[in-house]
């Protein structure tokens, strides 16, 4: 049932079933997404309280204690982006849709990931070829479905190694490439990483690749991995650029 949602939406031409189901299945993820907001925020707060009661410490415990409570506010907002998300995919009107430069969504994206990669002792390499054509999209979303992308590469990666992010011009369109030096994907699971809930990991949910795939969907684009020869994975988004802007680019 899921697989066959994953596979109907975003697709144009949904059959009246499958639309109802895209239906149902979207009203579940805001009421989700809804349910959820509500202890995240209290959560928030209690954080925010932590750190005002960080100053009555001695400085020794104080940096220690600080550390934690910055991975608890960084985890906080990456929980809180992805019910964000979760929300804009229930209500897809919602995008908010402007002329991006993919540029900025790859810079982002590193300066966002950079000392988790850091402390990982990964290199995030951004490669940035010529002036690239803007592409119409919802720059928010663009940057969730990329660091959907680097997480698990980082994660794939864990420790020591490279990431590098490129776009540039291609057939049609632009293209946003993120490839790592890490496990691969087994070839026998192709097929089925962007399929929802398909994790491979112990603390995985398997929603990171399907809502990449859902976000570039939505903006008329592909996503596709591959295995990289020499080790490694390749995801490559493809979005198409209307005609009025690769005359210009
Ligand atoms: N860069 C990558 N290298 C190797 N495997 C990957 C990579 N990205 C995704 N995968 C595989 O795809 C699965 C699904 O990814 P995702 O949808 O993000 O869910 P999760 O990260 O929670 O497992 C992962 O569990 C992993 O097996
Ligand atoms: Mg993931």
């Amino acid at each position: 049932m899921e697989t066959i949602l994953a596979k109907t939406l975003g697709q144009e031409n949904l059959s009246a079933a499958a639309e109802e189901r895209r239906q149902l299945f979207s009203r579940l993820l805001g009421r989700l997404a809804h349910e959820i907001r509500n202890p995240l925020s209290s959560l928030d707060i209690h954080v925010q309280l932590l750190e005002e009661d960080l100053g009555d410490l001695a400085p020794q415990a104080k940096v220690k204690l600080a550390a934690r409570v910055d991975v608890i506010r960084g985890e906080l907002h990456r929980l809180d982006a992805i019910v964000e998300q979760f929300l804009r995919l229930a209500d897809p009107s919602a995008p908010n849709v402007t002329a991006v430069d993919l540029a900025k969504v790859i810079g982002h994206v590193c300066d966002v990931l950079r000392p988790e990669a850091a402390n990982r002792k990964i290199e995030l390499i951004p490669h940035l070829s010529g002036r690239l054509p803007l592409v119409e999209a919802d720059s928010d979303q663009l940057i969730q479905a990329t660091l959907n992308l680097v997480i698990n590469a980082l994660q794939a990666v864990d420790h020591c190694g490279r990431i590098e992010l490129r776009a540039c011009r291609a057939k049609g369109g632009v293209d946003l490439e993120v490839q790592d030096t890490g496990t691969g994907i087994a070839a026998e699971h192709l097929e089925a990483i962007f399929e929802p809930y398909f994790t491979t990991k112990v603390e995985g949910n398997g929603l990171g690749l399907w809502i990449a795939q859902q976000i570039v969907a939505a903006h008329g684009g592909t996503i596709r991995a591959a295995n990289v020869p020499g080790g490694g994975a390749v995801f490559r988004i493809h979005l198409p650029m209307r005609q009025r802007n690769s005359a210009h680019g």
